[in-house]
């Protein structure tokens, strides 16, 4: 679900500006099992640094509600996910934060800004999104080339379709965007479309794109996509006689490589 937060109170005013990229932590109400309070869960913030109603009074969440069953059997509800889910308007909810320097968005209006993301690894890509095309800002104009992959299981959990098909609609030139359903789609093999499957149909262009000096490549999701999108890279840097796993230090060096997988 996407969770508008609205920073501060009346009386107090919002003190949590905020960068697209960073994350906020969220410390859900009650104790845990030793009887102290819970710790503090991150979650990557998914509204632009202006928030979804411009006023830069609120900040969004993309969150995932975790439940699972044991190995003894019993349903486990995620402490800190399932307590922001439940939240109704008006509740409070203490935050820290904001944190992280990872993902923050590239300065550069004419950038490549190839952003992979999975599930609620969306969250940081609809804020840099949001920046550069449904906002107008005096020193800021993009007018490079965004390319968002994004991969999901389902049809039915394609977060923010709708705001990504006006946008690309608006900037055809500025903007691609390709799923990657997991579930329900399947490559040329029959092998199950995960996001690295979807890459690997453009791999020529995304290898071309990732030897210029202003392409930006951000990783946001599972942590199993990381391997995943390695192994692609390694075989498409191999045909040019290049050693991905040092090429890759030398783009995260530079900060073009910037990946945030939980
Ligand atoms: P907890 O009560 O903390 O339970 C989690 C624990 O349950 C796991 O550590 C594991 O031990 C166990 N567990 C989980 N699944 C299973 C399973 N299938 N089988 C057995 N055991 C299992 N989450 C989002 O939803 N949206 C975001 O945008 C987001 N951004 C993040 C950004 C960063 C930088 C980081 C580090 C994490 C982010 N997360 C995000 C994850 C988030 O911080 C929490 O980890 C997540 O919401 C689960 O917290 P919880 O309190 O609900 O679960
Ligand atoms: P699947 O669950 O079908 O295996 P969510 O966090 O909403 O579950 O979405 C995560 C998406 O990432 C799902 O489509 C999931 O597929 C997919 N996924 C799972 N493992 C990997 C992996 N190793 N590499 C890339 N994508 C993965």
């Amino acid at each position: 679900m996407t969770l508008p937060v609205r920073l501060g109170t009346l009386s107090s005013p919002p003190k949590v500006p905020y960068r697209e990229g960073q994350s906020i932590g969220v410390i859900p109400e009650g104790i845990d099992k030793n009887g102290k309070p819970h710790k503090l869960r991150l979650y990557s913030i998914a509204s632009s640094a202006i928030g979804d109603f411009g006023d830069s009074k609120t900040v969004s969440l993309c969150v995932k509600r975790l439940v699972y069953t044991n190995d003894g059997g019993e349903i486990v509800k995620g402490v800190c996910s399932n307590f922001l889910c439940d939240l109704k308007p008006g509740d409070e909810a203490k935050i820290t934060g904001p944190v992280g320097k990872e993902m923050l968005m590239p300065k550069d209006p004419n950038a490549t800004i190839i952003m992979l993301g999975t599930g609620t690894g969306i969250a940081p890509f609809r804020s840099f999104l949001w920046k550069m095309f449904f906002e107008e800002h005096e020193d800021y104009k993009f007018n490079g080339l965004a390319w968002l992959f994004l991969g999901v299981p389902t049809s039915s959990s394609l977060l923010y379709k709708e705001e990504f098909e006006k946008m690309k609609e608006k900037n055809p030139d500025n903007f691609r965007l390709d799923f990657a359903v997991s579930r329900e789609q399947t490559n040329e093999k029959g092998e199950k479309m995960y996001i690295q499957t979807r890459m690997a149909e453009y791999a020529e262009e995304l290898w071309e794109l990732l030897k210029k000096d202003n392409t930006f490549v951000y990783m946001c999701g599972l942590k199993g996509m990381e391997k995943g999108i390695d192994d692609i890279m390694v075989s498409l840097a191999a045909k040019d006689g290049i050693d991905w796993l040092e090429y890759k230090k030398q783009l995260k060096r530079s900060e073009q490589w910037n990946v945030e997988v939980y």
